[in-house]
């Protein structure tokens, strides 16, 4: 049980943001200090406020740095470390030249674990303090990466993914295989610590309809895993389910005769939308997750924020790693940003930066927990330089407001903004860079 105190410019949404003027989605304290015990966030306010209450606690002092809600990374790959920046192809061709390949490796516990590693050093340095990850298809990918999580206290949600089919030898489960691994790695993971289980059938491709029948009872049966997959992220894709699916009506058709769409689902890409798929993404509650630097580089096309959003269809945002090319969420916000400008729309900063850490809560049925800086809520806290190269010292000179701030840290940030990471209560940025130094001598 031991108190810290954290102070610095605070800066945490209570809701959405409608636009760039829109101050009562946030609340903003210049001189701010978080009151930290075992792990939670105990109390908010000014410095002078919180430390009256909490004489004698040691002070870690980021002034001028900005706090903020660790951010969160709604899909990524941790078999795919290293897959990111693969020349070349799209992604059908990408999957079986480059992932696929790689992913085999993952039955190997020494490589797993030493990849689980790597992956959260990178998740944490750049800021991210929780994430939704696909593993590979086995189920050591799975205790890797959640012994890692837990080992470090960070919140993680995860799952193997499910492929029968369209994959090669050492990649492929069975319908009984996958429902049996995956139960067993619900009983084993599912709510343990901060670690939670997503069921996982990768996309429509790579599993047969016998498979989506086991997916559906796994889902049906656990009610309270997430359940993530793929959804029109590409025409190719799109032509090849439809032929594999002859009865779908459409690509979303799939997964929703199967049971599979519900408040907690998260479909990542959902670019090439048909109106009926719209509907019954509005009608159940599922989440597209936008992925602005793996669509660009796959050249998968353009997220249409803007028309979902006006359906009342809420959203993640995340990188995509490896066919994401950073593991930033503040790159991400940069090349989102650039997707909807090709669109006409406009992201203000506000937006993103409530996007990437309570918007991607609420997609996550979380909000009351981490992505934000609520008193009661878990420490998960990221400490932004926006000076933090020369480049963004320069542009800082010229900024005169919190939202320009903002502004260079999303388009000119990255890892080297990010002076700090607290996972549940503990640097850990400083900590693992230290570790890896360390490792690397
Ligand atoms: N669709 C099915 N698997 C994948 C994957 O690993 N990455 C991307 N971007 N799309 C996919
Ligand atoms: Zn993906």
């Amino acid at each position: 049980m031991t108190e810290t105190l954290l102070r610095g410019r605070i800066l945490s949404f209570h809701r959405a943001p409608s636009d760039g003027v829109d101050t009562g989605a946030y609340t903003y304290i210049e001189d701010g200090a978080l009151l930290l015990n075992d792990g939670m966030i105990v109390q908010r306010g000014t410095f002078d406020e919180v430390a009256r209450v909490a004489p004698g606690v040691p002070v870690t002092d980021h002034r001028p740095h900005l706090l903020m809600a660790g951010f969160i990374d709604t899909h990524i790959h941790f078999p795919q470390v290293q897959v990111i920046a693969s020349w070349g192809a799209q992604l059908l061709d990408w999957l079986n030249s480059y992932t696929f390949p790689e992913e085999t490796r993952f039955a190997d516990e020494a490589h797993a674990t030493r990849m689980a590693t790597a992956f959260m050093d990178q998740l944490v340095a750049h800021g991210t303090t929780s994430a939704v990850a696909f593993c590979s298809v086995h189920s050591t990918s799975v205790d890797a990466y959640f012994t890692e999580a837990t080992r470090r206290n960070m919140r993680m949600l995860g799952g193997k993914v499910l492929m029968d089919r369209n994959a090669p030898d050492g990649l492929r489960d069975t319908p009984q295989s996958g429902y049996d691994d995956s139960a067993a790695l619900i009983g084993k993971w599912h709510g343990k610590r901060r670690c939670d289980y997503v069921i996982s059938p990768r996309f429509a491709i790579t599993s047969t309809p016998e498979q989506m029948e086991m997916a559906q009872a796994l889902a049906q049966e656990n009610p309270t895993c997430p359940i993530q997959t793929h959804l029109s992220e590409n025409r190719d894709e799109i032509a090849y389910t439809l032929e594999l699916y002859p009865q779908a009506r459409d690509y979303l058709d799939v997964y929703q005769s199967y049971g599979l769409l519900r408040g907690n689902s998260l479909l990542g890409h959902a670019i090439h939308l048909e109106p009926r798929e719209v509907d019954v993404l509005a009608e159940t509650g599922a989440h597209p997750v936008f992925c602005p630097t793996s669509n660009l580089f796959l050249g998968s096309g353009l997220f249409d924020h803007g028309g979902l959003s006006a359906r009342g269809i809420s959203s993640g945002i995340a990188t995509d790693v490896g066919a994401g090319t950073s593991y930033s969420m503040l790159q991400t916000l940069n090349e989102g940003y650039k997707v909807l400008q090709l669109q006409g729309q406009a992201l203000h900063p506000f937006q993103a930066f409530d996007w990437a850490t309570r918007g991607n809560a609420e997609v996550l049925g979380l909000a009351d927990r981490i992505g934000t800086l609520e008193p009661g809520t878990e420490a998960d806290i990221v400490v932004l330089n926006a000076c933090a190269t020369g480049a963004m010292a320069l542009r800082m000179e010229r900024a005169e407001t919190l939202a320009e701030e903002l502004f260079i840290l999303q388009v000119m940030g990255d890892d080297r903004a990010v002076e700090e990471v607290y996972v549940a209560g503990q640097a850990s940025k400083t900590v693992s860079a230290s570790s890896a130094r360390v490792a690397a001598a």
